[in-house]
């Protein structure tokens, strides 16, 4: 399974980075918007930063919302670095802009997916990713890993290659169910990354470890 980091924040991602763990970065209008109010630079500034840190797949987010606007918005991104991938929500413009950005090779991750019929949508219009929401179903009452069970049946059912994005993902036991559908990627936040690489008896067997070296006295120098 990839893991992407669902973040603009160009610290979280340099530090997400460094763990050795990332296979590319997920945006979105909301996150861009906090990081460009928190620097108080540019978007196109802060994606190229962002292609630079991870040697993977970052997904930018149109803003238009009209097939003329959002294929005017996908080719400006898509300038910006060659490992822009193109957020377009999953609307009947949306579908059509995809079509076409797909076969100039501009990639498009179709997003706000709420459903198996959209998910197939999606893969029809030729989208390379997929994002159901799966934090945002469960807010309305749905679970939304029941979702990505369906989505990865169909794919499979048809050979699909579009790569299912599990996003909004907001504890790490949606990252546990997430690869157990076998979905290609999870996009997560930073403080659930944290919250995955911790477990309390890791720290205790830390420290128990040290202390019974400690006992030993100078013998035990390394
Ligand atoms: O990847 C989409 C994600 O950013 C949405 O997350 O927590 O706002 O539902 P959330």
């Amino acid at each position: 399974m990839k893991f992407f980091i669902d973040t603009a924040n160009v610290d979280e991602i340099k530090e997400a980075a460094s763990l050795g763990i990332l296979d590319g970065v997920t945006t979105n209008p909301t996150l861009l918007s906090r990081e460009i109010k928190r620097t108080n630079r540019p978007y196109k500034a802060i994606l190229k930063e962002i292609c630079e840190i991870v040697k993977g797949p970052v997904s930018a987010e149109v803003i238009n919302l009209g097939r003329e606007g959002i294929i005017k918005d996908a080719r400006k991104l898509a300038k910006i670095h060659k490992n822009i991938v193109i957020k377009v929500p999953l609307t009947k413009d949306g579908l059509k802009a995809t079509k076409l950005l797909e076969t100039e090779g501009i990639k498009v991750n179709t997003t706000l997916v709420f459903s198996s019929n959209q998910a197939l949508l999606a893969a029809k219009a030729g989208s390379s990713y997929v994002s159901p929401f799966i934090g945002r179903l469960d807010d309305a009452g749905q679970i939304g890993m029941e979702l990505v069970r369906e989505m990865v049946q169909i794919y499979e059912n048809y050979d699909i290659a579009t790569e299912i994005i599990v996003a909004s993902i907001r504890l790490p036991l949606h990252v546990i169910d997430a690869a157990l559908t076998g979905a290609d990627i999870a996009t997560i936040p930073f403080k659930v990354i944290e919250l995955m690489i911790k477990h309390p008896l890791t720290d205790v067997g830390v420290k128990r470890f040290l202390d019974d070296w400690a006992k030993i006295g100078s013998l035990t120098k390394l």
